[in-house]
């Protein structure tokens, strides 16, 4: 009977610690709107350099919306970030400055305000093409200095909310590796609307040691992490390499040693990662501005295939850039964003809607259409 009382996570929370991934989910007082369920899905990838932006729409089609590049401010603040370790838990005092902050109408803090730029502008560039909504999915990379607070904070600033706040055992971040991942079609459970369902499929999916290799005009960025699902629950620890010197725009003229010097360097880049696992790599996820140069690809081809494992006995088809991956680099993180924000739209987060509801949201459009004529087509 105290159950009942009890707001529904708490349920969750009491199912999962009693190991029984059936329990039910609450069935929903009333329905989604259709202004919500069948929105489009907005994701913004932010990289070290640049952000991109994608929509998933409700007939399951992606579209690639918006590429920014970030302003010099924003790419030494990665570079900083990068070299730095993870900050301590916030004191009391900085919690509050920042709250004041916040409540005055300004940036948490100044990192704060640099990366909500990158936010607003993708924003903006995003609503040129497609009515953007403003519950989004940020991804950003996996730097232990860029913290979820920071990109939380940077989001609201910008104006926008997100859906990586819903509480326990929703995700609270997503990773560029964890969005590509799920991109490519990895990792994704059908049972989506269902929570515990969902977790029974990840049971019975393969534990993949995803290798995220990112490269751009200004760094070379990966990472290497052990995971079943796209979009469960974070707490890995994906180990990263970044390397603001390696960028493509570092790539000496083509005649000189520093050429053969240059990209022997990033080969051996891309073995760090692999080499110090005790797993071999099982999917290789590309991302990134630059990472189907063709140099770039051969490099990385030919490092790969050094690796013993199953990596080393995938083939190169005719894809142009081999069986490593089917989504384009450069959107492939910001998609996955977008289809996670589907999911969220279509499935309420604590209780399960009734089999009725998709008629209703049917009768409410077809109401809205006898009503105003010709003013109804978006869906
Ligand atoms: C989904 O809708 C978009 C825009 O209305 C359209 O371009 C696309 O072809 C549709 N996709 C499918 C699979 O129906
Ligand atoms: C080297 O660069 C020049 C000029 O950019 C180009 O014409 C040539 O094909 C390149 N050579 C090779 C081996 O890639
Ligand atoms: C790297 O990517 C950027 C952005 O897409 C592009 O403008 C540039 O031409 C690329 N560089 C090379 C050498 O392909």
């Amino acid at each position: 009977m105290m159950l009942l009382l009890l707001p529904s996570y708490y349920t969750i929370l009491l199912c999962i610690q009693h190991l029984m991934w059936d329990c039910p989910m609450p069935e929903c007082a009333t329905c989604l709107p259709a202004s919500v369920h069948d929105a489009p899905g907005i994701g913004f990838d932010l990289t070290t350099s640049y952000g991109t932006s994608a929509a998933r729409l409700h007939n399951g089609s992606t579209i690639n919306l918006a590429v920014v590049q970030a302003s010099s401010e924003y790419r030494n603040l990665m570079v900083r970030l990068a070299n730095m370790r993870k900050p301590p838990e916030t004191t009391i005092q900085e919690n509050f400055r920042r709250w004041l902050n916040k409540k005055v109408g300004w940036p948490a803090t100044p990192d704060v305000s640099i990366i909500a730029d990158l936010i607003r502008q993708l924003h903006r560039e995003s609503a040129k093409v497609l009515q953007a909504s403003e519950r989004i999915v940020v991804t950003a990379p996996l730097l232990p200095a860029v913290t979820q607070e920071d990109i939380n904070d940077a989001i609201e600033y910008a104006g926008l909310q997100s859906w990586l706040t819903l509480p326990f055992p929703y995700p609270r971040r997503l990773s560029e590796a964890r969005a590509a991942f799920g991109a490519n079609g990895n990792g994704l459970c059908q049972t989506y609307k269902y929570l515990y369902q969902c977790e029974d499929e990840y049971e019975d999916m393969p534990f993949e040691t995803v290798y995220f290799v990112s490269f751009s005009q200004y760094a070379l960025y990966t990472t290497i992490g052990a995971y079943t699902s796209a979009f469960a629950l974070d707490f890995s620890s994906e180990r990263y390499l970044a390397d603001f010197e390696s960028g493509l725009d570092n790539q000496p003229p083509n005649d000189t040693a520093a050429y053969s010097e240059y990209w022997s360097h990033i080969s051996n880049q891309l073995l760090d990662l692999p080499k110090q696992g005790n797993r071999p790599v099982t999917k290789l996820i590309l991302g990134g501005e630059n990472a189907t140069h063709p140099k770039f690809l051969s490099v990385l081809t030919e490092a790969m295939n050094t690796l013993s494992g199953p990596f080393s006995q995938v083939t190169t088809t005719d894809n142009g850039y081999g069986d490593m991956t089917v989504e384009e680099p450069l959107f492939a993180a910001a998609r996955g964003a977008a289809l996670y924000v589907r999911w969220r739209q279509e499935a309420p987060f604590d209780c399960v809607e009734r089999d009725e509801c998709e008629l209703e949201r049917a009768r409410m459009k077809e109401a809205v259409v006898t009503a105003a004529p010709g003013k109804a087509e978006l869906r």
